[in-house]
Parts: structure tokens; sequence; C-alpha cells
């Protein structure tokens, strides 16, 4: 595996890769989630590059940026271990050169669920994995479906740019309990990381109250998750919703769900942590913690 942090050394690098190529960008602190979306990267393709970049301009004034975990030693060595090819590790200037001034958005999906409290979070995503994309010009890239908003926004960049790269969505990996990996669990201290179960037992309560009856309005289900919620004293919530699984626009409150289905999303804070997780509320309930709640 070649460390890499300029973009010249990048370049020389992707070239000398035959076959295919596939790609996880990432912020680093690696965990078992991201070692899954390396995993399929690899069962899709025959090499690998990573990223890692704690890209500044997707934190809001006053979020994580400055706290946000980071490990990249210990990142290189499970990319290593894994058999990745190209750990990419580029400095903010080489991302973004010094006068910059090109913005890709992608309109209308970032207005829902994260959009209203994080107003430049997405375009910041955007913004980074257009220029990564460009910079490793993978065959395929891969996310996780825990951000589901994200993924749903990266599939429409790239369709409407024309990028020749196939995105791969890889489902939730959960601890024991439910709760879904994310590098900012870390954040929680033991009561906290308690009652971050609650995000999964309120998407499973919904889930078990949609099965038992279709023709329920969705706001039945919004409460049979946020009363999940509600019943822990450290957890507030920022936004619980059932939405359109592709246009993400949140379904009317005294309709049932309808035949395309729906996501229910949802984004809670615990002390310092705000969580996030997803679940699909018309397909079969994943293999793994979420069945044993
Ligand atoms: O999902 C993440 O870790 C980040 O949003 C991403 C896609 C690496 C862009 O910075």
């Amino acid at each position: 595996m070649q460390r890499i942090t300029a973009i010249d050394e990048l370049r020389r690098a992707r070239a000398e890769l035959t076959g295919s190529v596939a790609f996880v960008p990432t912020m680093g602190f690696l965990h078992d989630g991201h070692l899954a979306l390396m995993r399929e990267g690899l069962r899709r393709c025959d090499h690998l590059v990573v990223s890692v970049f704690v890209n500044p301009t997707q934190f809001g004034e006053g979020e994580d940026l400055d706290d946000y975990p980071r490990d990249l030693d210990g990142d290189a060595e499970k990319c290593r271990h894994l058999g990745c090819d190209l750990f990419f590790t580029p400095q903010r200037q080489a991302v973004y050169p010094d006068g910059d001034v090109t913005r890709v958005v992608v309109d209308e999906l970032g207005d829902y669920l994260c959009g209203p409290s994080r107003p430049v979070h997405f375009p910041g995503v955007t913004n980074v994995v257009a220029r990564l994309f460009n910079l490793v010009a993978p065959d395929v890239a891969v996310f996780g479906e825990k951000d589901y908003q994200q993924l749903a926004i990266i599939r429409r960049m790239v369709k409407d740019l024309h990028f020749p790269i196939e995105i791969c969505g890889v489902p939730t990996v959960r601890e024991a309990d439910g709760l879904a990996m994310s590098s900012r669990n870390r954040y929680l201290n033991n009561d906290e990381r308690e009652q971050a179960i609650c995000l999964s037992r309120a998407l499973v309560a919904a889930y078990r109250a949609y099965q038992q009856d279709h023709s329920r309005p969705v706001a039945d289900l919004v409460r049979a998750a946020t009363n999940e919620i509600d019943s822990r004293p450290l957890a507030a919530i920022d936004y619980v919703e059932c939405v359109h699984p592709d246009r993400l626009t949140p379904l009317a409150d005294a309709e049932p769900i309808g035949d395309d289905g729906a996501v229910m999303a949802m984004a809670v804070t615990i002390g310092r942590a705000r969580l996030i997780d997803n679940l699909r509320l018309d397909r079969a309930l994943p293999d793994g913690p979420l069945r044993r709640i």
C-alpha cells in the first residue's frame, strides 16, 4: 500500500493501477462500518483507493471540526491490512487550491432532513466528493447507507454531472445492541452510550407499527419512534421523519405510506454527539442487531 499526500503522486500511482478501481472516501478514524465499505470495494474491483480527509467545508460554525477524532497511522494500518492499494491523505490546500471559487451543489435533496439544521453540510460534501472523484477517477465509489441523504445526493450529483462512476451503497453496520457505527459515537460517555440505543429502538418501533398495519397514518409511525426517544432524558430530537425513499420529501402526516415505500430517518443529539440513523419501513428488516430488538 502506498501512502500518498500529493496530487501529482496520486495521479501517477492511479495511472499505474491496471484493472478496475474502487474508491472509499472517508474522514478517517476508521471503524467496522468503513471496513465494510472497503471490503465491498475490493469485492467489486481489482484495486482499492481510500482517502482520509476531514473536510472543513462540510462543518458549520460551532460544529466539531477541530475535535473530529483522528488516527491517521491507525487508519493506514487498517487499510494496509485489508488490502488497500492507495491511501490518500491530502492537505486542505491540495483539495481546495488557493483562490478556488468553484462550487458543486445539488439542489432540492439537500433541503430536507439534515439540510435545514446543517445548511453548509451537503454543499461541503458534494464539493469535496466531486473533487476527490476527479482526482481518483474510480470505476466504483462506495458509501454507507447510514448517511442515507448523503448517498442520495451523491447519486444525483454523479447522474447530473455524468461522472462515469458507479455508486454503491452498503447497509449500516451496527454495534451488538443496534447502535449504528459512527466515528462520533466516541463522544458518548457511558450513560449517553446506554441511551443512544433509543435511535435503533425508535426505528424498530416504527417498523413494527407499520408492519402490523400498513394503513396507519405516518404521524402514528413517527409517534411510535419519538416515544422511544422521548423516554431517554439525555436524548434531544433534531428531527424524526418519514420521507419518500428517492425524493426525500416528507410524507403527509395524515396519510399512510404509499406504494413507493418510505424511509424513516432521524437525527438525535445526545451529549456532544449528533447521531443519525434510518430504516426502510417497507422492506425486510436487515439481518443482525435490529432483528433482536
Ligand atoms: O461520509 C463521510 O465520511 C464524508 O461525508 C465524506 C463522504 C468522506 C466526504 O467528506
